[in-house]
C-alpha cells in the first residue's frame, strides 16, 4: 500500500511557491495513493506567532487542500494539534536525533541567523517532522526541494529505530519533482520565493487579484538577453518564470520556449501572468465558498478522527518497543 503524508505550515501566506512544490503535486498524486494531508500548526509556533493569525491561517491552509482539489473524501485533511500522538512521537523522536544532526540542517541555520532568542522548538522540529511521517508509515513525501534534507533525516531517524528496538516504522520515500520543487524570488532569483521576504512583489500569494499578480510578474526581474529560454545556470530568473509558466499552463517547458521564439520578454510576461491568473481563479473562488463553512469544520474533525486511528497505533507501537508500559 502507498501512503502519503505531507503538508504546509501555517506560519504565512500562501504563495505559489508552495503550491507548486506542494499543494499542486498533492491533487495530481492523490488519486495513486491513500493521503494524509495535514496542517503543521505545532510546527508554525517554533516561531513567534500572534495566536488570531495562527487561527485563521491555519483554517485558510485547510481550506486551500480543499479548494485546490483535495478531495477530503479521498484523503484525510487535518490539524496536527488535533492529532496529539504527533507531540508525543515527536518527544520520542527528540530522544532518537543527535544533536550534531539537528545542528547541521540548514533551514535552523536560516531560521536563526542572526537572531538572539530562538527557542529550542525551532531547533528540535525535524524530530517532530519525522513523527509526523512516521507515524502514518507513509512511504512517500511530497515536498519542495527545501525539506530534502528533513525528509533525509526522517529515514535515518526511523532506520535508526527500527535496527535498535524492531522493526517498527516505514522508511519514507521524498517526492521531489523535477521542475518547481524550488520556485525562486521574483526580484532575486538566487533567493527562495518566501512570504518572509519584505519586497511584497518578490512573490506572488494564492489569494492575490488578478491586477496585482500581472503588476506583480512584469515586474519580475529577467536578463539582457532578451530570449525566453530554460537555462537555469546562465538565465536563473527567466528559467524561474518557465517554471512557473509550466506548472501553472500544464504546457512543458519547450513548447512554451517555441512559442517565444524570437521575441523579447514582455509577452511573455503577460502571458504567464494570465496562465497564472485562470488556474488561480476557480481555486480562489472556492476558497471563499469554504472558508467560513460547517463544511469545513466536518471535513477536520473527519480528517482528524481518521488520521488518530492510524497515528495512535503508530504510537502504540513505538512504545511498545521502546519498553513502556501499554496496558
Ligand atoms: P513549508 O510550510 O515551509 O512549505 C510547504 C511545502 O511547500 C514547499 N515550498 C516550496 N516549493 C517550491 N518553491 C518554493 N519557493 C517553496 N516554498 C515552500 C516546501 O518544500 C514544502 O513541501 N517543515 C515543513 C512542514 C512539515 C512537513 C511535515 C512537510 C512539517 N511536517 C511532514 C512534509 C511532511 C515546512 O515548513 O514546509
Amino acid at each position: 500500500m502507498k501512503r502519503i503524508l505531507s503538508g504546509i505550515k501555517p506560519s504565512g501566506d500562501l504563495n505559489i511557491g508552495g503550491y507548486s512544490g506542494a499543494l499542486q503535486q498533492y491533487v495530481a498524486m492523490q488519486h495513486e495513493y491513500e493521503n494524509f494531508f495535514f496542517v503543521p500548526d505545532l510546527h508554525a509556533v517554533t516561531v513567534p506567532q500572534d495566536p488570531l493569525e495562527l487561527y485563521h491561517r491555519s483554517k485558510e491552509i485547510a481550506a486551500f487542500y480543499v479548494a485546490a482539489g483535495v478531495d477530503p473524501a479521498k484523503s484525510a485533511i487535518f490539524l496536527q494539534s488535533q492529532v496529539s500522538a504527533h507531540a508525543e512521537l515527536g518527544w520520542l523522536m527528540e530522544t532518537q536525533v543527535h544533536f550534531g544532526e539537528l545542528s547541521r540542517m540548514t533551514q535552523f541555520k536560516d531560521k536563526s541567523d542572526g537572531k538572539d532568542a530562538v527557542s529550542s522548538a525551532l531547533f528540535t522540529y525535524p524530530a517532530l517532522m519525522a513523527a509526523d511521517i512516521l507515524l502514518y508509515q507513509a512511504t512517500h513525501v511530497p515536498v519542495g526541494e527545501d525539506q530534502k534534507q528533513h525528509v533525509e533525516l526522517t529515514r535515518d531517524l526511523a532506520t535508526r529505530f527500527n535496527n535498535r528496538f524492531g522493526e517498527t516504522f516505514t522508511v519514507p520515500e521524498p517526492i521531489i519533482q523535477d521542475l518547481g520543487c524550488r520556485i525562486m524570488s521574483l526580484d532575486d532569483p538566487s533567493k527562495k520565493m518566501s512570504k518572509s521576504n519584505p519586497n511584497k512583489n518578490s512573490y506572488v500569494l494564492l489569494l492575490d487579484e488578478p491586477d496585482t499578480i500581472r503588476k506583480k510578474l512584469s515586474r519580475a526581474v529577467t536578463d539582457s538577453e532578451m530570449s525566453v529560454r530554460y537555462d537555469p545556470e546562465n538565465k536563473p530568473a527567466v528559467s524561474n518564470l518557465l517554471e512557473i509558466y509550466s506548472i501553472f499552463s500544464e504546457e512543458p517547458i519547450s513548447v512554451i520556449e517555441k512559442r517565444y521564439e524570437g521575441q523579447g520578454y514582455g509577452g511573455f510576461k503577460k502571458d504567464l501572468a494570465e496562465a497564472v491568473i485562470s488556474k488561480l481563479e476557480p481555486i480562489q473562488r472556492n476558497f471563499r465558498e469554504i472558508i467560513d463553512s460547517e463544511e469545513l469544520v466536518r471535513i477536520l474533525k473527519d480528517g482528524a478522527e481518521r488520521a488518530s486511528a492510524v497515528a495512535n497505533e503508530t504510537l502504540l507501537k513505538a512504545k511498545k518497543a521502546m519498553g513502556f508500559l501499554t496496558f
